[in-house]
């Protein structure tokens, strides 16, 4: 019988039935606890962020910490987690970030803030434009950022993206390193920022990077707040260098109250909600990370703790 912590309580009721079923249904005999009281005694951790637990060394016999959420910057660099550590990788959540990323691009693309709210009830056929005439710039190629850029490739968006390393995505010109983020930054009508917080990505968009983005263009962060300078991302909307900035994601969350981005007519703020992890498509990565854990195959989604996500 596995003992297994379920380190996020707030969550415990979205869980509390889909958990201990899955893990029937696979033939996995396990109890999960809510808070342990011989620490020793635990084999698997499920994690969120958001959880109390930050001492991980009274986890002797943990075989692994299995993250709720796919970004990892607040436990990667936490030096008492010896443990692997896989994060949330999901249908669900993919396909949510999709949707939100081709949604708002859409939103921008066809001007629609025009028609729903049109005081003057103006009558403007202007032709609009076509995705073909777009380009769009992917920060970050990895699940999410392969994904939406795919979505947008298949509607016809002109898309390149940019990732630490070379990558071969069929339609998506990929290009890497500062050369590659200045060309990529210079064509684009929309900038979507799927990357993850690290120490190499914090104000990727700065005041001399989102002076290298085409004028105009829009730039979509639903990757995570510390990516951008708030205040440079400010200047440049108050400038007229940018059309706007679609925001999911912030420094700190919840966005407080008196935060200029609540305010801003070029901003739209969205609660960090671009994509969410689905309780029965989580679990079936949990199960399948215990099965291999107790299989002794690689756990899926490990975290490279060296790089940082
Ligand atoms: P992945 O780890 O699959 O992809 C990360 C991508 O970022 C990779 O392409 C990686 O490059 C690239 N990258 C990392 N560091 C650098 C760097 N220094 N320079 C250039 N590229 C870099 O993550 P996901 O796609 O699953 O998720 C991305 C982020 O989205 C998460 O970390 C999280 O912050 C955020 N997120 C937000 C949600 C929301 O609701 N708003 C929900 C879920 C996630 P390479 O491929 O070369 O390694
Ligand atoms: C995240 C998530 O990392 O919701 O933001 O999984």
């Amino acid at each position: 019988m596995l003992t297994l912590l379920f380190a996020a309580p707030a969550l415990w009721e979205e869980f509390r039935t889909v958990l201990p079923q899955a893990l029937a249904e696979a033939g996995i005999p396990a109890r999960t606890l809510l808070t342990a009281p011989d620490p020793a005694a635990v084999d698997y951790i499920i994690y969120a962020p958001s959880a109390p637990l930050q001492d991980f060394r009274p986890f002797t016999r943990a075989k692994a910490v299995l993250g709720l959420w796919a970004g990892v910057e607040r436990i990667v660099g936490n030096a008492t987690l010896t443990q692997p550590l896989c994060r949330m990788v999901e249908d669900g959540l993919t396909e949510g970030m999709v949707e939100w990323v081709v949604g708002h691009v859409m939103r921008h693309h066809l001007g629609l803030d025009r028609y729903s709210h049109n005081p003057g009830h103006v009558w403007d056929q202007t032709c609009l434009p076509l995705a073909r005439s777009r380009q769009v710039a992917m920060l970050g190629m990895g699940t999410l950022g392969t994904a939406a850029a795919m979505a947008l490739r298949g509607l016809n968006f002109n898309v390149a993206g940019w990732s630490r390393s070379a990558k071969q995505v069929p339609g998506v010109p990929c290009l890497w390193g500062a050369d590659g983020l200045a060309k990529v930054l210079g064509r684009a009508d929309f900038v979507v920022t799927l990357l993850p917080k690290t120490p190499e990505t914090e104000n990727l968009l700065n005041a001399r990077t989102l002076a290298l983005v085409k004028p105009g263009a829009v730039i979509l962060n639903p990757g995570r707040g510390a990516l951008i300078d708030d205040a440079a991302l400010l200047a440049a909307l108050d400038a007229g260098h940018l059309g706007h900035a679609t925001l999911d994601v912030f420094r700190v969350e919840p966005l407080p109250k008196d935060h200029p981005y609540w305010i801003h007519p070029k901003v739209t703020v969205t609660p960090h909600i671009a994509a969410s992890s689905r309780p029965e498509g989580v679990v079936r990565v949990l199960v399948e990370n215990i099965r291999r854990g107790e299989a002794g195959e690689p756990f899926l989604y490990l975290v490279d703790r060296g790089r940082g996500y």
